[in-house]
């Protein structure tokens, strides 16, 4: 079963346009005068180049070197900068409070429950208080649930689709308000799809890190 290592060498797995839920971040990203942006799970790039037109100082984190270099490709192409690191998203290589914000799409449910909650304290970790993060997770409603060797309660090693071989979580809202039960939820989205018959569900979820400084 591929990678998405393997998957970036094909051009379809190199999405190009920005997800629909971090364009309609940008304008709170403005209002709250975020400027460091990380891009957790960075894929082939489309959100890092995206975010630096925005003019936003962009570091994207993937695990994948291909995406990791097709992205440094179409920087340079377009002689824009942002700083890329290759790596797990459980173990972000940054200082603490060094974020204003943080997006990653479709890419924290690639773990078991404690690995996502790992990863969960990492972005709390990183983030300054007041700062916000977009991030999408599995919904059950997915075409994809229960497909695969469930390996824990809701985590299956998928058996189908491009990205099979690797754990899925998948989440519902009751798992969702502990998982950020430190943070402000600030909006939960369910958005879905239906391609070739088959049901997408995801889940886009804004929460803020509590601001203690603002509380007294
Ligand atoms: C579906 S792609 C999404 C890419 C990008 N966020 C986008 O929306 O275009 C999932 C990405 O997550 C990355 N990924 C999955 N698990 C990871 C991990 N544990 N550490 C770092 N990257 C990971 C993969 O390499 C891949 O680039």
């Amino acid at each position: 079963m591929p990678t998405w290592n393997e998957l970036f060498t094909q051009k379809e797995f190199r999405w190009e346009e920005p997800h629909a839920a971090v364009v309609a971040c940008v304008p709170l990203l403005r209002a709250r005068h975020a400027r460091r942006v990380l891009d957790l799970g960075s894929g082939a790039g489309r959100h890092v180049v995206y975010l630096v037109r925005e003019g936003f100082e962009v570091h994207g984190l993937d695990a994948a070197e291909n995406g990791l270099a097709h992205t440094r490709a179409w920087l340079a192409r377009e002689q824009l900068a942002a700083e890329l690191k290759q790596g797990d998203i459980a173990h972000i290589p940054y200082p603490d409070q060094f974020f204003d914000a943080v997006i990653s799409i479709f890419v924290i449910y690639h773990k078991t429950l404690a690995g996502l909650q790992e990863v969960v304290g990492e972005i709390e970790r990183v983030l300054k208080p007041g700062g916000v993060a977009l991030l999408s997770l599995q919904s059950k409603r997915g075409y994809r649930y229960r497909y695969g060797e469930e390996i824990e309660p809701d985590t299956f090693i998928t058996s189908i689709g491009a990205d099979a071989g690797v754990p899925h979580h998948y989440s519902d809202l009751a798992e969702i308000e502990k998982l950020f039960a430190r943070f402000a939820i600030r909006r939960i989205e369910l958005e879905e799809q239906i391609e070739k018959g088959n049901r997408h569900s995801h889940y886009q979820v804004l929460i803020e890190k509590e601001n203690k400084e603002e509380k007294r």
